[in-house]
Formats: C-alpha cells, sequence, structure tokens
C-alpha cells in the first residue's frame, strides 16, 4: 500500500519551527522578518496567490506588506518601486507576482531585484549559485519538494532520479538539488525519445509539466516515490495532478497527491526564504 507524502501536515511542522525563529529573530533584532509581495493586475489566481503568502507572513509572526499595482502600470514605473524596496531596511524579501502583464519584460524585472532579497530565487546569481551548490535562496517549489522527501526519510544518494519537465522554477533546479544530494539525475522533457523507458528507471519521479494525468502507471518503476507538481483545472471544476493518482497508487510506494501535497510546502518555502534573507542580513553586517 503506498504512502501519502501529506504536504499539509509537513508545511505546518516547517512554519512551526519559522514562527519559532522569527520569534527569536524579532527579540534580537527587535524587527520582524518582512516580505513585499508586488501584484501588478487583478489576475483572480494571483490574487488568491498573493491573499496566502500575506496570510502566511502574518501568522509566522513576519511582516507583510503587499503592493498592488494597476494593470496599466509601466515597466518604469515597476522598476522604480523595486528599487525604493532594495533601499528599504524593513524589507528583506521582495517578490514580484508572476505572470506579468505582456507590455512588462519579465526579465529585465527578476534582473532589478537585489539578489539578496530575491526570495523567489529567479535571480541569476542565485540561479548561479545554486549550480554552483553555494546557495542560501532557493526556489520555492523545488526546495519544498526536498522538504518533503527529507520529512519523509526518503533516500536520494546514488539514486535514479528522473525529472520531468524543464522549466527554470522547476524542472532545472530541482535537478541541481537532487544532483547535490547525489541522486543520479536525468531530466526529460516533451521532446524526449521513449519517454516512458526513461521515467520507468526512476526510483524517485519528479513530474512538473502541466499536463492533467500524463503519467500513467505503464511509465512508472514498481516501488517508485512520485511527486506531482502539477495543479490541472478539469473541466468539471475538480483539480488534478500531471500524474494518474489512481491509475498508479498500487505501484508506487510513496506518492503527493494533488491537491495537499507539493502545493502546500511552497508558500512554506517562501517563509523560510524570508526569514534566511533577514538573518543573513544581520550576519553580514
Ligand atoms: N506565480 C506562480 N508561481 C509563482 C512563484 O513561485 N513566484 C512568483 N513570483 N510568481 C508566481
Amino acid at each position: 500500500m503506498a504512502e501519502i507524502i501529506n504536504g499539509k501536515v509537513v508545511s505546518a511542522s516547517v512554519r512551526e519551527e519559522i514562527a519559532r525563529e522569527v520569534a527569536l529573530f524579532r527579540e534580537e533584532h527587535g524587527v520582524a522578518p518582512g516580505l513585499a509581495v508586488i501584484i501588478v493586475g487583478e489576475d483572480p489566481a494571483s490574487q488568491v496567490y498573493v491573499r496566502n503568502k500575506h496570510k502566511g507572513c502574518t501568522e509566522v509572526g513576519m511582516y507583510s506588506l503587499q503592493i498592488p499595482m494597476p494593470a496599466e502600470t509601466t515597466e518604469e514605473e515597476l522598476l522604480e518601486k523595486i528599487g525604493e524596496l532594495n533601499a528599504d531596511d524593513s524589507i528583506h524579501g521582495i517578490l514580484v507576482q508572476l505572470p506579468l502583464p505582456k507590455h512588462i519584460n519579465e526579465d529585465r524585472v527578476i534582473n532589478s531585484i537585489l539578489p539578496e532579497k530575491d526570495v523567489d530565487a529567479f535571480h541569476p546569481t542565485n540561479v548561479g549559485k545554486i549550480m554552483l551548490g553555494k546557495y542560501d535562496l532557493l526556489p520555492c517549489t523545488p526546495a519544498g519538494i526536498m522538504e518533503l522527501l527529507s520529512f519523509y526519510n526518503v533516500d536520494i544518494r546514488g539514486k535514479e532520479c528522473v525529472v520531468l519537465g524543464r522549466s527554470n522554477i522547476v524542472g532545472k533546479p530541482m535537478s541541481q538539488l537532487l544532483l547535490a544530494k547525489d541522486g543520479t539525475v536525468t531530466v526529460c522533457h516533451s521532446k524526449t525519445v521513449d519517454l516512458a523507458s526513461v521515467t520507468r528507471r526512476a526510483d524517485i519521479l519528479v513530474v512538473a509539466i502541466g499536463r492533467a494525468g500524463f503519467v500513467t502507471a505503464d511509465m512508472i518503476k514498481p516501488g517508485a516515490v512520485v511527486i506531482d507538481v502539477g495543479i490541472n483545472r478539469l473541466d468539471n471544476g475538480k483539480l488534478m495532478g500531471d500524474v494518474d493518482y489512481d491509475g498508479v497508487l498500487d505501484k508506487v510506494s510513496m506518492i503527493t497527491p494533488v491537491p495537499g501535497g507539493v502545493g502546500p510546502m511552497t508558500i512554506t518555502m517562501l517563509l523560510k526564504n524570508t526569514l534566511t534573507a533577514a538573518k543573513k542580513k544581520f550576519s553580514d553586517k
């Protein structure tokens, strides 16, 4: 019988630890770790994420600054706002909610955030540090997955790890983190020839492609640990991951459900990054 990896339980446990550390930080430094979240426009899904980030911050005792900007905001106005936050001592982490309106260049925006305040870890400096294995800030989704694997004592060393999907936000950094833990890592994607023969090798399979139910039982090695990053909304309104959960359940040793697996970890890791950034600021002084 497969063990279900419970992201809510792990998330609550990590948040308790963060809250304890935030209390100590406030005692020691007289300020709270502060996170600023900028949202441009009124995309409803983004608004929900941003609200949840705000709630997460306040629940662990952090300072949360929400900055809504209208959809017509120019790139210059956004860059100016980021400049202000870069210079603001009460703000230790800055996140610009993506996607941005089409007229704004995402790369220029990400590059304008000070790397030490870049709690998404999207800035090229932070991406480079991950390649070098010398990082402070990790992108939230892969970091959350590593936390889940650790909590459930999944041994990565020497194992066949297959990452399906090569995005900058999930697949690429995920492969680096598994490699840093001595996994034998393969990254596959939409152009991979005979995909199933690759995924069937995986002791640990991480799937992040955004296609509902794409990974089926025939693509899985018996006893594999399966991490499903996908959150796909079906026509009937239900959420489904990238893995055919019901179809693979008898074949895997552990699996993350959707919802309730990877999802609950991401904001938790954002809070952890904000705490890390705040601590680093004082330790670098
Ligand atoms: N939009 C969806 N996910 C994310 C994320 O992890 N970071 C940012 N900045 N925007 C997002």
